[in-house]
C-alpha cells in the first residue's frame, strides 16, 4: 500500500529539520512549526481571519457546543475557536507541538491531549466519561491518514456522538485537482521521482484523496456529507468536506 508511515517523528521535529529551530520563540514560529505559510512566510491575518469564519460557519458553532479538534496542532486555530463553543479538546501525536499548545495557546475551556487521533477516539469514553462532543473538526490534517483510519474515525465518532454531530474535514488534497499544484514541469517530475523511489510523503503534503473515497466511507456508515473545493484565495487543489448523521 502506498503510505508513508512517519509523520509523528516527520511533524514532531518539523521546526528543527526544516528552520534549524530547536522550539517556539515567537508568534511567527507557531505557523512554522505547523506549516501554516505561504510563499515561507506565516500566512496573512485576513487569510486566517478567513479559515476562522470558515470553521465557525462551516460546522455552525453554537456556545454549548464542545468540539474536538482532530489534530489540532499546536493550538494556532483551536485557540481561535475557544469563545465560539463551550468547551474543546484538542488531540496530536506530537509531543514538541502538544508541548508548544500548553505553553502558548492554552485557555481555561481547552484541553490539549497528546495522542494517536485514532486511538483518542477509541478510548474517548474511557479518556473523558463526562463529556459528549458534538462537533469535531480537522484541519489541513487528512491527508497523514488512509481510508481506512477515515473509516474507523467515523465508526468512532458514531460511537461516541450518535445520530448528534457535525464533522468538518477542512483542506484535503483532492486528487482530481493534483496538476493545480504540480503546475511546473519541474515540480511534476519531483513529485513522479519520489512515488518511482517508493517516497509517498509527498514532501509533507500526504495523500492525495478522490473526493469518491470519502463519499464511500461515508456511505458506509449510512452518513449524510458536503463536499467542495475550497476558494481560490485559500487553494486551488483541497477540497472540505461537512459529514452528519441527520
Ligand atoms: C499540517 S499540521 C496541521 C495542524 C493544525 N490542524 C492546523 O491546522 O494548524 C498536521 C498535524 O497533524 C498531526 N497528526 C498527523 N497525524 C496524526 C495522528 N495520527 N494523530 C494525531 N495527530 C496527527 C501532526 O502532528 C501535525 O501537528
Amino acid at each position: 500500500m502506498e503510505h508513508f508511515d512517519k509523520w509523528q517523528e516527520y511533524w514532531d521535529c518539523y521546526l528543527l529539520n526544516k528552520y534549524g529551530k530547536p522550539e517556539v520563540e515567537t508568534e511567527a514560529d507557531l505557523y512554522f512549526q505547523v506549516a501554516r505559510t505561504i510563499h515561507k512566510k506565516p500566512i496573512d491575518k485576513p487569510i486566517f481571519d478567513h479559515i476562522i469564519d470558515e470553521m465557525k460557519t462551516g460546522l455552525s458553532l453554537e456556545p454549548q457546543d464542545t468540539l474536538v479538534d482532530l489534530c489540532c496542532g499546536n493550538g494556532l486555530f483551536t485557540f481561535e475557536l475557544r469563545q465560539a463553543v463551550s468547551r474543546i479538546i484538542g488531540v496530536d501525536f506530537a509531543p514538541q507541538i502538544v508541548h508548544t499548545a500548553h505553553d502558548f495557546k492554552s485557555a481555561d475551556n481547552i484541553l490539549y491531549h497528546l495522542g494517536d487521533v485514532i486511538n483518542f477516539l477509541k478510548d474517548f469514553k474511557s479518556h473523558y466519561p463526562e463529556v459528549s462532543p458534538n462537533k469535531y473538526i480537522i484541519n489541513d490534517s487528512l491527508a497523514y491518514f488512509s481510508v481506512e483510519e477515515l473509516e474507523q474515525m467515523l465508526a468512532h465518532i458514531v460511537a461516541i456522538s450518535g445520530n448528534n454531530f457535525h464533522f468538518l474535514i477542512r483542506g484535503v488534497p483532492n486528487a482530481l485537482l493534483m496538476w493545480n499544484y504540480y503546475n511546473t514541469e519541474e515540480r511534476k517530475a519531483k513529485y513522479l521521482a519520489d512515488k518511482a523511489k517508493g517516497d509517498y510523503s509527498n514532501d509533507g503534503l500526504g495523500r492525495w484523496w478522490l473526493p469518491q473515497e470519502i463519499e464511500n466511507a461515508c456511505n458506509t456508515m449510512n452518513l449524510k456529507y458536503l463536499i467542495h473545493n475550497q476558494d481560490e484565495t485559500l487553494s486551488n487543489y483541497r477540497m472540505d468536506v461537512l459529514i452528519s448523521a441527520i
